[in-house]
């Protein structure tokens, strides 16, 4: 089985809308994000500390100040993931393991 270091799930074209009531924002922020996993390498099985795994989420119960962005394990909510935020969301804290708080509309851990 591969090793994973990170899950991305971005609430890009959610069937309600209610985080971001334009679509094509969140499209253009899940084609950024597939490119620029792809551009980075960070699929490939290869690495040592584990690929990033990405899922485009219908609803992440946050519900506002979308496109949201959740990033496993670090259970970091970002807000606002425009196409543009995207790179610097991706090469600053899931490579660089630094978050970048001005973004981050919450935080979420598994059993708490
Ligand atoms: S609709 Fe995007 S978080 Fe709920």
């Amino acid at each position: 089985m591969v090793r994973v270091s990170h899950h991305l799930l971005l609430c890009a074209t959610p069937t309600k809308a209610l985080c971001c009531p334009d679509p094509e924002l969140g499209a253009a922020s899940w084609a950024r994000l597939k490119q620029l996993v792809r551009e980075l390498g960070l699929e490939d099985p290869a690495l040592e500390q584990g690929i990033v795994l990405r899922t485009k989420a219908d609803c992440l119960r946050i519900c506002a100040e979308g496109p949201i962005l959740l990033i496993w394990p670090d259970g970091v909510i970002y807000g606002g993931v425009t196409a543009q935020r995207i790179e610097r969301i991706i090469k600053e804290h899931v490579v660089g393991g630094v978050p970048i708080e001005d973004w981050v509309v919450g935080r979420n851990q598994f059993g708490s």
